[in-house]
């Protein structure tokens, strides 16, 4: 029997400080420190972030050894994030596994950000359910949307990606219009719940292809609720489930759209959803409603690998490591790391 792999993950790529032990794909803890600080800005302010991850990282790392039960000793090598994200906050997590790796004597891996949303289905889970290659995977997060043809663990092709800002972003920012703290996302997801989706209308973008558009859906949400304001101050407070609902239908009718033409294109029926916003209780519904629809075989991440987390970082790891993909002191982190 092959040996046992066991990999510290460590992610800082915004603004969760995360760390996870794994071992080969299954995870033993995976902890998170979430900044509350960011909540009265309305969005990330990047100095705070850094300067939150170089307080949370050590009591971060420590938690996740305790609760795995294992020692340092035990590790056979350190994942980090790379990028893409903010640079100080990456700066925080690279400089930190650099240095255990230099003092344990142990291997170095770099991890891509966006590849571990991704391989975050690789993780052990209870239905023992896991993607097959090829399949498609629809990324959303606050900085990324894409279509990503997934064809192995280590050969990953993007079929479309939003010219303008991401799906996340455009939850959290049509959020801030409504006056709802950051991160906006969870929030509309809650009160769409309770909302009618079909009341209001919002403008969908015309993009050629697979790529994706979110700044227009935003303006046009921007100058509906100016109007609305000025003949009733109330206008938000009065209708927000509603609001919510038409919103989010809206957002992911864009994303649907651009799913479907590329199952259809490519022939592929295996889809998964990966990033934040996959933990939107409407996206997954939908998706689920595939299943039967479309005949899709459909993958959708436990909650706590859906958001930023270090054991989709830890698992990218192991696949790393069993290709000895081990990255030098040289290393250095990088905001806008080369897509893929
Ligand atoms: O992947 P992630 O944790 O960080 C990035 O890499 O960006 O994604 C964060 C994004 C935020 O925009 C947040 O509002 C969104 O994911 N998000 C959601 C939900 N949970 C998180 N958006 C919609 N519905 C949710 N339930
Ligand atoms: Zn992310």
């Amino acid at each position: 029997m092959q040996p046992k792999i066991y990999i510290l993950g460590i992610e800082s790529s915004c603004d969760d400080t995360c760390a996870s032990i794994s071992v080969d794909t299954q995870i033993l803890s995976n902890v998170i420190s979430s900044q509350k600080i960011h909540e009265k800005y309305g969005g990330v302010v990047p100095e705070l972030a850094s300067r939150s991850h170089m307080q949370n990282i050590v009591p971060v790392v420590q938690e996740a050894i305790n609760q795995a039960g294992i020692s340092l000793e035990q590790i056979n090598a350190i994942a980090f994030t790379r990028g893409p994200g903010l640079l100080g906050s990456l700066i925080v997590g690279t400089s930190f596994a650099k240095s255990l790796c230099l003092a344990l004597e142990k291997p170095l891996i770099e991890v891509h950000h966006m590849k571990a949303h991704i391989l975050a289905h690789f993780i052990d889970n209870e239905e023992n359910k896991k993607p097959e290659f090829p399949f498609l995977c629809l990324t959303v997060s606050g900085g990324h949307t894409q279509i990503v043809r997934v064809n192995s663990y280590y050969d990953f092709e993007i079929l479309g990606s939003t010219i303008d800002d991401a799906a996340g972003e455009a939850f959290d920012k049509c959020a801030k219009i409504m006056g709802l703290p950051y991160p906006g996302g969870p929030l509309i997801d809650k009160y769409a719940q309770q909302g009618n989706a079909n009341r209001f209308h919002f403008n969908k973008p015309k993009v050629e292809g697979l790529d994706f558009s979110f700044s227009g859906l935003k303006t046009s949400f921007l100058y509906f609720i100016e109007k609305e304001k000025k003949q009733n101050e109330s206008f938000i407070k009065e209708n927000l489930t509603d609001l919510c609902a038409s919103l989010q239908k809206t957002i992911l009718d864009i994303l649907f759209h651009n799913l479907e033409l590329a199952s259809f294109k490519s022939g592929i029926t295996s889809v998964a959803i990966a990033g934040g916003v996959s933990a939107n209780s409407g996206l997954r519904n939908r998706l689920k409603s595939y299943e039967k629809q479309k005949k899709w075989k459909i993958f959708i991440p436990d909650f706590q690998f859906c958001t930023d987390n270090a054991g989709m970082i830890a698992v990218s790891g192991y696949f790393n490591y069993l290709q000895n993909n081990f990255v030098d002191q040289s290393v250095q982190a990088s905001a806008r790391i080369r897509d893929f």
